[in-house]
Parts: C-alpha cells; structure tokens; sequence
C-alpha cells in the first residue's frame, strides 16, 4: 500500500506492506533510530512518537494508518540546534541511566504537558505510567518533567530549588 505521511517536517510517499508497525516503517525505511523498540508487548512505551500531535506508541500502530499524518520523533524536537525545554530538563536533572527509554519519555512527557501544564508529582507518575525505566531513574524522570513544566510556564522549576542537592540526585534511585 502507498502511505504519504509527514515525519519530523518532511513529506515521505513509500510502499509499505499492510502489516508493517509504524516504528518498523521508521526505523527501517526512514533511518529514524531515534525511537527505540524495547518490548515485544506494548508496555513499555520506548517506541512513544506523536501522531498527528497525540503520543502513541509506535510498535502498535500499523504505518498505513498514519497515513495522511504528522508524526514526531524525537529527533524532530530540537529546533536551530536547542533542544526541546523538555529534552534540556532531562539533560538538567540527570533524569537518564542508560538512556533506552529516554526518547519515549519525553515524547510521552510532552503530551502530558500538553493536557497539563503544571503537573503534580503524582500527575506525572500517572501520565508516564506506560513508559518503562528499566534503570529505575523515575524519581529524577519526575523532577525533569515538572522542571521543564515550570520552565515552559516561565517559572524557576525544581531544578532551581535544588541547588546543593546534587550529590543525593546523581545517585539515582526511585
Ligand atoms: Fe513499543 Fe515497547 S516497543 S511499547
Ligand atoms: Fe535506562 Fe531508563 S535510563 S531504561
């Protein structure tokens, strides 16, 4: 089947098969390697993207259905060389071990943010409850998310409130 579908800003028309999952169609034809399968059973959410502006996770959608879509990896998020507030936040709050689920992370983070722009921390666990770390990093994955919320809303964030906490943060842990 013919797909015409928008990836990071770019128009692509392929031939896919009718079987073919659309993290397959992006990894394999695009070179988008970016978004990362982890699981063979839909939990946990490394394959995350944003179709037409929602996140999904991208093992269980078929490429011919994003046809006529927009989707967003997360190598489409930087803009002129800066990262995406949420992508910085990450990088900010060492809220990454070894990285493998990073991008469906922020992907998903992003469409949390949309929906709610000042999160509480049980807000976020609850709206990431579909990605899986397997480096267990949630508890700076959390304070990512709500600093680069703060950021976005053009506040200090918890990042700013941490100041000296660093040793105990870049422990990792829960
Ligand atoms: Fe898609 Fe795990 S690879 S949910
Ligand atoms: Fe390793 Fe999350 S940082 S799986």
């Amino acid at each position: 089947m013919r797909i015409t579908v928008t990836v990071d800003g770019t128009k692509y028309s392929d031939d896919v098969e009718p079987r073919q999952l659309l993290v397959h169609y992006l990894r394999e034809r695009l070179g988008k390697v970016g978004t990362v399968v982890g699981c063979d059973t839909s939990n946990c959410g490394a394959c995350t993207v944003h179709l037409d502006g929602h996140s999904v996770k991208s093992c269980s959608v078929l490429a011919v259905q994003a046809d006529g879509s927009e989707v967003t990896t997360i190598e489409g998020l930087a803009r002129d060389g800066q990262l995406h507030p949420v992508q910085q936040a990450f990088h900010d709050n060492h809220a990454l071990q070894c990285g493998f689920c990073t991008p469906g992370m922020i992907m998903q983070s992003i469409d949390l943010l949309a929906d709610d722009p000042d999160p509480d921390e049980t807000a976020v666990r609850e709206g990431l409850e579909g990605n899986l770390c397997r480096c267990t990093g949630y508890q700076n994955i959390v304070r990512a998310v709500r600093d680069a919320a703060a950021k976005m809303s053009g506040g200090a964030g918890p990042e700013a409130e941490r100041v000296g906490e660093s040793q105990q943060v870049a422990g990792g842990g829960n």
